[in-house]
């Protein structure tokens, strides 16, 4: 028996024997930090990894909210401290395990496999990727990148109604971090979209490029949402005895450790002992690298918050197409308020939320100058943060894709006007 066969065994076991993680009287808060010493205080609570608070959103300066799920042991220690330090306490969710079950309860009164009325599994996900190629054959192919750290492939599709535009490609991310499920049901939804409308502007939108989607890009850190922790974020490596995981939207190697991570195992934001450590970063650079020149985007879905975000995280100076992506950005925001009324900001990662060195995102705009690179945190406004009811999917989707749909129409009519 060889290692890797000794690997997958115990993982096997491990797996079958965990329990979920409960949830039970967890309370999500915004906390409004009033002075700089609660700003200090949110970001000491935040580096110790291990205190029981669970940032669902970074620290900013005063004024801004930061999002925290919080154990019901907890809650008189931080009245406490926010009491002392000046710091605003709204709660979000009053207990955390109850909206995971009403998660859950949409998930088992769905009957079909896969769809958009609920979350999807790892499984369903992968299984509708491969119906869908041979639904659409010959324009969908399946793409296996090899190995995460647990030895799954990170699954993806190529959309292609011809040869001729190769050098228009355009690269679809999301569920970089595990627990944001909303991003995997948007860029599904959008797949399905450009596959099957016959608006004749999404036709030719879809028509005039080659697409590559990959819905889930830490299927490890996914599946163990669905498993065992569904407030899970980062990747599964064990990097010390207690902690696993780093954040693999900190681990990318450009300007790696610049600011705005932890480097602490159990933290959250963790960038990894070097710049990709973590495999599944590491195999998606190599496949991205091998179509790099060709993309003409590279849009990452994250959620919480309705951002539409800019390069880049690791410095606060606006380089390359800066101006020309901002005002786009502008529209595509507005275009998106346009169905429901949803509103976004739009800047950079680090004017707008933070800094934050070492993401995929930075790295490919860094690396390659693609033109057009964006970042969404869709919804919510941290309401219901990560645990957005499914019947918010279609909506988010729906408006989401309006925007995408703008960056794309603005673009080319300003490369036809220069
Ligand atoms: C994939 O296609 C098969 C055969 O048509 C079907 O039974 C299955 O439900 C589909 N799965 C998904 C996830 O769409
Ligand atoms: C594949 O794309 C071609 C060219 O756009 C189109 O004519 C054909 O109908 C597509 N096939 C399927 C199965 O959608
Ligand atoms: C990835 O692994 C799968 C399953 O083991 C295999 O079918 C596929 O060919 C591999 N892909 C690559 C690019 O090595
Ligand atoms: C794409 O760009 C490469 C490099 O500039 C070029 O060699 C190739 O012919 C282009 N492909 C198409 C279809 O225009
Ligand atoms: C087609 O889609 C575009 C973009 O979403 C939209 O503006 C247009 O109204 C749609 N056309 C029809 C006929 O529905
Ligand atoms: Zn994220």
């Amino acid at each position: 028996m060889n290692f890797q066969t000794t690997f997958f065994v115990c993982l096997c076991i491990q797996v079958s024997l965990a329990e979920k993680i409960r949830y039970d009287n967890y309370k999500v808060f915004s906390l409004t930090p009033r002075s700089a010493d609660a700003v200090k205080a949110l970001y000491e609570m935040e580096e110790m990894g291990m205190s029981g608070y669970n940032f669902w959103s970074r620290v900013g300066p005063v004024g801004t909210p930061v999002q925290v799920m919080v154990p019901p042991y907890k809650v008189g220690e931080l009245e406490a401290t926010a009491e002392k330090v000046g710091m605003d306490m709204e709660v979000m969710l009053g207990n955390v395990q109850e909206q995971i079950d009403a998660e859950a309860r949409a998930e088992t009164e769905e009957e079909s496999g896969f769809g958009w009325t609920k979350y999807n599994t790892l499984d369903e996900i992968n299984d509708w990727l491969e119906n869908i190629t041979v639904q659409y054959a010959p324009n969908v192919t399946l793409l296996h990148v090899n190995h995460t750290y647990e030895g799954r492939s990170i699954v993806g599709v190529k959309v292609s109604f011809g040869p001729g535009n190769e050098n228009r490609s355009v690269f679809i991310e999301s569920t970089i971090h595990a627990r944001e499920w909303i991003t995997a049901a948007t860029t599904t939804y959008i797949l399905n979209e450009l596959l099957s409308s016959e608006n004749a502007t999404i036709r030719n939108l879809a028509e005039s490029h080659d697409w590559y989607f990959f819905p889930v890009f830490n299927p490890d850190g996914y599946e163990y949402t669905h498993t065992t922790d569904r407030m899970w974020r980062k990747t599964r490596v064990p990097h010390s005895i207690l902690c696993s995981g780093a954040d693999p939207n900190r681990n990318w190697d450009y300007y790696w450790n610049h600011g705005g991570t932890s480097g602490s195992p159990c933290t959250e934001t963790f960038r990894g002992p070097q710049p990709f450590s973590e495999p599944c970063c590491r195999i998606m650079s190599e496949f991205i690298t091998s179509i790099g020149e060709q993309l003409v985007a590279y849009i990452s879905f994250h959620s919480f918050s309705q951002l539409l975000l800019i390069p880049y995280g690791y410095t606060p100076e606006h380089l390359e197409n800066y101006e020309q992506i901002y005002q786009i950005g502008l529209k595509s925001a507005e275009a998106l308020a346009q169905r429901y009324g949803t509103q976004y900001r739009v800047g950079t990662v680090y004017e707008t939320i933070y800094q934050a060195s070492g993401s995929s995102a930075d790295w490919v705009k860094g690396v390659f100058k693609t033109p057009i690179v964006y970042g969404y945190e869709l919804r919510d406004q941290g309401q219901y943060g990560f645990l957005l009811p499914p019947d918010q999917i279609v909506p988010t989707a729906e408006e989401t894709f309006d925007s995408l749909i703008t960056i794309f129409r603005e673009y080319y009519a300003d490369v036809a006007t220069q």
